[in-house]
């Protein structure tokens, strides 16, 4: 009975003991049972507080019960509030009257309490579905708009994103721009510094071949002076000019080559460029008793050079072909190289009078299609706190040193050319090492 106790059910009757029966029936089965005894009061009562259902009767004083009905009908708050009509036998009860003004249903008198309740507890349990139907959608028209919202903050949420996704990519690209733009400076500035040390080469290179030229002048001279100048002397003394000359102009285009910026990645010999770096240094270090050798261990008789060798070419065969940037690759090299050798220096600074002769040794060997690069000193190696920096940009120990060395070769080796580049210590002193994709050139 407890789901009976919370309808409210509005009876109207102005036959008090017609009234009073219905309330003591409905009331006995559970029901709350509000009467009223006209119109007017019962339309009040309704508006004010909708029951759950109204037993209407078809005759009351003031309004008719159909005319109640209708109001209740038009009326937001009381328009689904089942109504049933009462009659008495004698009247005559126009149900399609009732039925088309709202009533649900109609009871005769005099009234049958099985009858009443049956009745009335139909209506309810229909009352009820219809409340749980309507609960039911009231809470999916509350999802729906729940999900519609949600749906449109998801749409608010992924333009906002893609908005911010634009605007990160295009500062991506643009840092990008900049960062290879910084690089490029770098370079530059990276191959200025070289440049200097390039100067001495030419030099060294150009005194041989100019005193050659000289001692052809005087001999020419001494030729004509003894009257030994014939045509044949003069174009053999001429053609030893041109070669001396061509000679010349060779290492001039040598280090041209070395200094203008590779534009694409094309297949070059690691070998040969190598030992083209190693040339272009060696005057240079053997001033300075600083030997420099070029090992291929792939190659059973691998070949050293020594520093007095200066046109000795590795025979290292095959050679070992990768693809990138040929004159970066050797900047690279040149860039080990020097700070090999300002190791050195800097240990025999140090009056270590006893310092072994400077070594720079140069290792080429190949495995599981990459190439592996050695360049091994013995300058007592790097710090071991500073090991974790120096391929920082500006990283430098030195007092001349800009620190852009080795940042500049692992941004060629690893950035452009793909490969890998990273420094260890031995016992003499620092071992770079770098990996290149690589094979072998048949
Ligand atoms: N072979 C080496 N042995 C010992 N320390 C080294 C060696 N190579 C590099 N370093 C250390 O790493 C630092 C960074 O080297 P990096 O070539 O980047 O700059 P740098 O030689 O100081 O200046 P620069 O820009 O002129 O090359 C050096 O200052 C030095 O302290
Ligand atoms: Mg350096």
């Amino acid at each position: 009975m407890n789901q009976k106790i919370q309808y409210d059910i509005l009876v109207v009757d102005d036959n008090h003991s017609n009234l009073r029966l219905l309330t003591e029936i409905l009331t006995d089965v559970g029901y709350k049972v509000r009467p009223v005894t006209d119109g007017k009061t019962a339309l009040m009562t309704a508006f004010s507080k909708p029951p759950d259902l109204i037993l209407l009767d078809v005759r009351i004083p003031d309004i008719s019960g159909y005319e109640v009905c209708e109001k209740l009908k038009s009326d937001r708050r009381t328009m689904d509030i089942p109504v049933i009509f009462i009659s008495a036998l004698s009247e005559v009860l126009d149900k399609v009257r009732a039925f088309s003004v709202g009533g649900v249903d109609y009871i005769t008198k005099p009234l049958q309490a099985e009858e009443v309740v049956a009745r009335v507890k139909t209506q309810m349990n229909l009352r009820s579905l219809q409340k749980s139907l309507q609960e039911q959608n009231a809470m999916l028209q509350r999802v729906i708009g729940e999900r519609l919202r949600a749906e449109e903050e998801l749409i608010k949420q992924t333009i906002q994103l893609e908005d911010l996704n634009k605007t990160l990519a295009e500062k991506v690209a643009f840092e990008i721009q900049k960062n290879m733009e910084n690089e490029m400076l770098l370079s530059q500035q990276s191959k200025l510094a070289s440049m200097g040390e390039m100067l001495g080469v030419i030099a060294h290179q150009w005194k041989q071949p100019i005193n050659a030229i000289s001692l052809i002048a005087f001999d020419v001279r001494d030729a004509y002076e003894h009257g030994d100048l014939n045509n044949d002397y003069l174009l053999d003394s001429m053609k030893q000019i041109r070669e001396q000359v061509t000679h010349m102009a060779e290492t001039i285009n040598d280090f041209l080559e070395f200094f203008k910026p590779s534009k694409e990645k094309v297949p070059f010999k690691l070998n040969t460029a190598i030992k083209k770096t190693i040339i272009l240094a060696q005057y240079q270090l053997k001033k300075m008793s600083i030997g420099i050798s070029l090992n291929c261990t792939y190659e059973r008789e691998g070949k050293t050079i020594p520093y007095d060798l200066p046109n000795e070419i590795c025979s290292c065969s095959p050679e070992i072909e990768v693809q990138g940037y040929p004159n970066e690759f050797k900047q690279v090299i040149l860039n080990l190289i020097n700070n090999a050798k300002d190791a050195i220096l800097n240990k025999r600074g140090q009056a270590n009078r006893s310092a072994k002769e400077g070594r720079i040794d140069l290792e080429l060997s190949y495995s599981s299609g990459k190439a592996i690069i050695r360049v091994k000193d013995n300058g007592g190696g790097i710090k071991g706190d500073i090991i974790g920096r120096i391929f920082e940009p500006f990283f430098t120990h030195k007092e001349s040193g800009m620190g852009i060395g080795l940042y500049m070769a692992k941004v060629i080796i690893e950035k452009h050319m793909g490969g890998k580049m990273y420094a260890e210590n031995d016992e003499d002193g620092a071992v770079f090492i770098i990996e290149l994709d690589g094979d072998f050139q048949e």
